[in-house]
C-alpha cells in the first residue's frame, strides 16, 4: 500500500499546479503558460484544443518530461518532476511515456520491426528480447507480416501504426500524441483513433493534441488552451472510433481518402 500523495497508484497520474512557460526571446519574454492547473486520472484520454500558439505543445512538452516549467509544480505518479535533472528526468520519460508524433519520426533505413526497437535499445535488453516485444507491440496495431518492411513501403496509417507500435514497446502507462491523425485521411484516421482508445481500454492513459473537434471527440475530456490558460475543460461520453470505422462505406473511404476528416 502507498499513502496517498505518495508516489504510486494512490497518487493522481498527473497533478499541475501553477504551471508557467516563459520562452526568453532577447529583451522579449514569451508567456506560453501562464499558470495551469490539471489533475488527471489513471485510464483517462484527453484530447488538448486551441487556437496555434495558445500553448498546446508547449503543455505537451512539459506533461511529456521533454521540458519544465518556469515555475509551478508537476507531480507525474506523485513523483515531482519539475526541478529534476536532465538524465533524471529522461529516465522517467522512458518509463512512464511513449510518444506518437505527426510526422511519424520514423527512421527511413530501418524497418518496422527495427523502428518499434528503438525505445529498447538503451535498457539493457536482449535483442532476443527486443525482437519479442517489437513483434507483439506491431501484432496489438494490427501490422503482422509488415515486420520487414521500411517505412516508405508502408502506407501513412501503417507508418503511423508503427509509430504507436513504438510508443507501446516500453509499456509506458502515458501515451501522448501531437497531432496524430494530422496526416492522414478521415477512414485511417478513424483506425488510428480505434487503437487509441483501445488502449485506454487495457488501461492506459492517451493525452492528445488536436485541431479537429471530430477528433477530440474520441476522448472523454476536452482541456482548451488560450494565451496560455486553460479556458474550457469538459468531460464527455466518447464517440467510439470502431463505430464511426463500420458505418463508412467503402465507396466513401474511397472518396474521402487524401482529405482530412
Ligand atoms: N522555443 C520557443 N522559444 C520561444 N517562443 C516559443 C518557443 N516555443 C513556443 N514559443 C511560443 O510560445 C507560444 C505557444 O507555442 P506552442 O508551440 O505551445 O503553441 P501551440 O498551441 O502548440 O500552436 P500550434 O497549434 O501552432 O502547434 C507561441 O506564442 C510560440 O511562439
Ligand atoms: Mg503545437
Amino acid at each position: 500500500m502507498v499513502a496517498p500523495g505518495r508516489e504510486g497508484d494512490a497518487a493522481p497520474l498527473i497533478e499541475m499546479r501553477g504551471i508557467e512557460r516563459t520562452y526568453v526571446m532577447g529583451d522579449n519574454l514569451v508567456r506560453a503558460l501562464r499558470g495551469v492547473d490539471l489533475t488527471l486520472e489513471r485510464g483517462s484520454s484527453v484530447a488538448i484544443m486551441g487556437t496555434s500558439g495558445s500553448g498546446k505543445s508547449t503543455m505537451m512538452n512539459i506533461m511529456g518530461c521533454l521540458d519544465q516549467p518556469t515555475k509551478g509544480s508537476y507531480l507525474l505518479n506523485g513523483k515531482d518532476v519539475a526541478r529534476l535533472s536532465r538524465s533524471q528526468l529522461a529516465d522517467v520519460r522512458g518509463r512512464m511515456i511513449g510518444f506518437v508524433f505527426q510526422s511519424f519520426n520514423l527512421l527511413s533505413r530501418t524497418t518496422a520491426l527495427e523502428n518499434v526497437e528503438m525505445p529498447l535499445l538503451y535498457q539493457g535488453i536482449s535483442s532476443r528480447e527486443r525482437h519479442r516485444r517489437a513483434k507483439v507491440a506491431l501484432e496489438k496495431v494490427g501490422l503482422v507480416g509488415r515486420e520487414d518492411h521500411h517505412p516508405n513501403q508502408l502506407s501513412g496509417g501503417q507508418q503511423q501504426r508503427v509509430a504507436i507500435a513504438r510508443a507501446l514497446v516500453g509499456d509506458a502507462p502515458i501515451i501522448m500524441a501531437d497531432e496524430p491523425t494530422g496526416n492522414l485521411d478521415s477512414r485511417t484516421s478513424y483506425e488510428v483513433m480505434a487503437i487509441l482508445q483501445g488502449l485506454v481500454d487495457q488501461g492506459k492513459t492517451v493525452i492528445l493534441v488536436t485541431h479537429e473537434a471530430d477528433i477530440a471527440a474520441y476522448a472523454s475530456r476536452i482541456i482548451t488552451l488560450r494565451d496560455g490558460l486553460i479556458i474550457d475543460d469538459r468531460q464527455q461520453t466518447p464517440v467510439s472510433a470502431t463505430a464511426a470505422l463500420a458505418a463508412i462505406p467503402p465507396a466513401h473511404a474511397a472518396a474521402s481518402a487524401g482529405v482530412a476528416p
